[in-house]
């Protein structure tokens, strides 16, 4: 086999061992009703690219399959009654026991407390998504009455919590 040929094989047998030559994969998957998950996800998605490769995608669109042939998931949510959103819990307890593999969680919030994901993260345990870690960032908040005074976190996420959303992907990567 040619030098050429056998880092061909290599990519395309999906191994990914360290020093193999070929990236490990993360995937993250959102919830995201207004949009400030996502710009979270796709902040949190640049830090994690230093080293990886990545695939961000809503809940709505997220397979069995994705999360099997990820090495590393991210799961990020806004925050909905004290827990993250109906769809990404479902999501979670539909997955089938799965060979133990890293995982991390984020979440948007008008509190910004990252205790508000401690349910979604016993279930992603249960499935063999080992959360290793966590970041939660205030955002734009106009639940109930909060409405009635503009809502919390104007302009929430902001640059700041991008960089540091962008940042807890690179510590993320640094783990690989
Ligand atoms: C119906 C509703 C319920 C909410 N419940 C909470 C809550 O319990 N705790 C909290 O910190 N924020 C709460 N929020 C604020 C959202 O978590 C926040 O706006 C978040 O950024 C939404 O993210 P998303 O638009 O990406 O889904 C609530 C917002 C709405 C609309």
């Amino acid at each position: 086999m040619t030098k050429k040929n056998k880092a061909k094989s290599s990519r395309s047998s999906g191994k990914s061992k360290k020093g193999s030559g070929s990236k490990k994969k993360a995937l993250i998957v959102y919830f995201s009703a207004s949009g400030n998950t996502k710009k979270v996800a796709e902040a949190i998605a640049e830090g994690l690219k230093s080293k990886l490769k990545v695939d961000v995608t809503p809940v709505s669109k997220a397979s069995v399959k994705e999360i099997k042939d990820a090495d590393i998931v991210g799961m990020g949510s806004g925050i909905y009654m004290w827990s993250a959103a109906k769809p990404l819990k479902k999501f979670v307890e539909s997955l089938p026991v799965l060979q133990e593999k890293v995982a991390f969680t984020f979440s948007t919030s008008g509190f910004g407390r990252d205790m508000q994901l401690n349910s979604l993260k016993v279930k992603m345990n249960k499935k063999g998504l080992c959360v290793a870690d966590s970041f939660s960032v205030k955002a734009y908040d106009t639940w109930g009455p909060l409405k009635l005074i503009g809502g919390i976190n104007k302009g929430r996420p902001d640059k700041d919590d991008m960089k540091k959303a962008t940042e807890f992907g690179e510590k993320i990567a640094d783990m690989f």
